[in-house]
């Protein structure tokens, strides 16, 4: 996974955060291996900004991607998703995908699955 890890600390390093000053990089593996980064886009009007997973996310469905295997998330501290990245993450993962979530210097310091994350979820099979 440290092709993930590494996408994710450069992804970081990329972050438009300039109200919160919190830098948050992201990746996520899709069905084929490959591998896309994703920073937090922040906005004057704060709403409006965006975090780090949902840019990886939009990476990968703009190459085609439809699943995601693993995700790694970087920052100071334990930056886990918040609840809208864990909902758009289940979109497109299933419950047992890994959530490694990494401090600044890339070294993982909790791996969860998205069930632990995100129990009795809904996702798009309710509506099938
Ligand atoms: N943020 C992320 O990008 N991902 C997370 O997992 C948690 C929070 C961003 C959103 C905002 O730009 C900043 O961190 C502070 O909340």
């Amino acid at each position: 996974m440290d092709d993930l890890v590494a996408a994710a600390r450069a992804a970081r390093l990329k972050a438009h955060a300039p109200y919160s000053k919190f830098l948050v990089g992201a990746a996520v593996r899709d069905e084929r291996g490959r591998v896309f980064g994703g920073c937090n886009v922040e906005n004057a009007a704060y709403p409006q900004g965006w975090c780090a997973e949902t840019s990886a996310i939009a990476a990968l469905v703009m190459a085609g991607g439809r699943k995601i295997t693993e995700v790694a998330v970087v920052g100071d501290g334990l930056v886990t998703p918040c609840g809208g990245c864990r909902q758009k993450i289940r979109e497109f993962a299933s419950p047992d995908v890994k959530i490694h979530v990494c401090g600044e210097d890339g070294a993982i310091r909790r791996s969860f699955t998205l069930d632990e994350l995100l129990p009795f979820s809904f996702g798009p099979e309710h509506l099938r």
